[in-house]
């Protein structure tokens, strides 16, 4: 299921050197299910080509207001504008900015600017001086007043030398503001808006002392793909995060915390929420005491017949089943996960009736599928209420996660009209 296909955004691409990181922008969006088109100026066309333009956003470059090939529309200004969900000014340069601000249309970027009534975002790039220039703040003042969203440049190291404020941000950062846009608005119109989700992610680790802790392999990547596909219809989403290496998607709430303690009051400190999705691998135990210094082996070498080194574990509260447990703050659907390395079904089976989640999704973690860490997952989705089990094929963790919203939203819409 492609969750966001609808989306579309015209990239207009002017003379700065920053143009040359376009080509990173389109595949970053077009990664996010996101339709591109690109408009060049004469200026941007000194740094990227139209031909890499085109074959990454899979449609032609439009580079002018009067076309001389008689098959490209003199009325591209007015199409182009009318085709975008939102309009990317990437780079802007000072010129284009000044030319905006002015409502100034002598070329086709500057003229399909004054033409669209597509939301715009606009992230000036150039050198510290021109942005510094009482003229270029004066525009971007103008802009901003007329509800253009500006991304401000970064600061750095620039192509002309200097090091300053007049950086474009990198191709991430611009395609996280787009995203964020695009959930912002989905939160208004989406299938879930008003609907407050709490996903948790990633593994917890349980210090020993201050240099050393248990973990375990999770990577995180289940639970943010989850996060996203919710964000991505709208749901007011909370991801409640152990450590990992994952940037923070676009758009959602984000709460880091180390130990299963701190997620457990993370959670229990934000509810209530609508739906909660347990995919974090909360650590079960922890050491019962964490030593304030590093902890050290014993001045006498150890001998066979030594006493062997032992560690006292204690167990760590469980979330999802205080999640599940019967209260008027209980989510209306609570979704548990079970990673197994043996008897799959029959542990997931016991361990949806203990916590007493609705469904559970369960997955065989087993090394040889490569599903802690790796991109795919195959996954059994058990229902406590009807005692069904789907099992879905192996797909991409993202397309997983998009599959449950979907399951997510099509049980939503029957237990409604079975209220009725
Ligand atoms: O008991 P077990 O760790 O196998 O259960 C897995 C499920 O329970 C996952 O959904 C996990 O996020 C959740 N869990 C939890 N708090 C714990 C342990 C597990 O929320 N302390």
């Amino acid at each position: 299921m492609n969750a966001s296909s609808s989306r579309s955004v015209l990239l207009v691409i002017s003379g700065s050197i920053a143009a040359c990181k376009s080509p990173d922008i389109l595949r970053l969006l077009k990664m996010a299910d996101i339709q591109t088109r690109c408009v060049l100026t004469q200026g941007g066309a000194k740094f990227v080509t139209p031909s890499t333009l085109q074959t990454l956003s899979d449609s032609p470059v439009a580079m002018d207001l009067f076309p001389s090939h008689e098959t490209e529309s003199t009325m591209q200004h007015i199409t182009l504008a009318r085709w975008a969900d939102l309009v990317l000014v990437c780079p802007a340069s000072a010129h284009l900015l000044a030319r905006m601000a002015h409502g100034l249309a002598d070329d086709l970027a500057s003229t399909l600017l004054l033409a669209t009534t597509a939301p715009i975002i606009a992230v000036p790039a150039m050198n510290t001086h021109m942005w510094e220039h009482p003229a270029t703040q004066h525009n971007v003042t103008t802009l901003k007043q007329r509800g253009v969203h500006i991304v401000p440049p970064a600061y750095g190291f620039m192509a002309c030398g200097e090091t300053g404020f007049g950086r474009m941000p990198e191709p991430s950062v611009i395609v996280d503001e787009v995203l964020t846009f695009f959930r912002t608005q989905k939160q208004k119109t989406g299938p879930l808006a008003g609907v407050k989700v709490l996903v948790t992610a990633g593994p917890t680790h349980e210090p020993l002392d201050p240099i050393r802790y248990i973990a375990n392999r999770s990577s995180g990547k289940q639970g943010y793909a989850i996060a996203e596909a919710f964000a991505d219809q709208g749901a007011l989403v909370t991801l409640v995060s152990g450590p990992v290496t994952i940037p923070p998607p676009a758009g959602v709430r984000v709460i880091l915390c180390e130990t299963a303690r701190d997620m457990h009051k993370a959670v229990m400190t934000t509810c209530p929420y609508d739906i909660a999705i347990c995919t974090a691998a909360v650590a079960d135990w922890r050491p019962e005491t964490q030593e304030n210094q590093k902890i050290k082996k014993p001045d006498t070498p150890k001998t066979n017949t030594s006493a062997p080194y032992s560690l006292t574990l204690v167990e760590n509260p469980d979330i999802l089943a205080e999640l599940s447990h019967p209260s008027p703050l209980r989510p209306r659907l609570v979704i548990g996960f079970a990673a197994e390395t043996e008897n799959l079904i029959p542990h997931a089976q016991a361990k949806l009736h203990r916590k007493g989640c609705d469904w559970l999704i369960a997955n065989d973690v087993s090394p040889a599928h490569q599903v802690m860490g790796g991109d795919h997952n195959k996954i059994f989705l058990l229902s406590r209420h009807d005692n069904k089990i789907e099992a879905w094929d192996t797909l991409p963790k993202t397309d997983i996660a998009c599959r449950l919203v979907h399951h997510v939203l099509t049980c939503e819409s029957a237990w409604r009209s079975s209220s009725k």
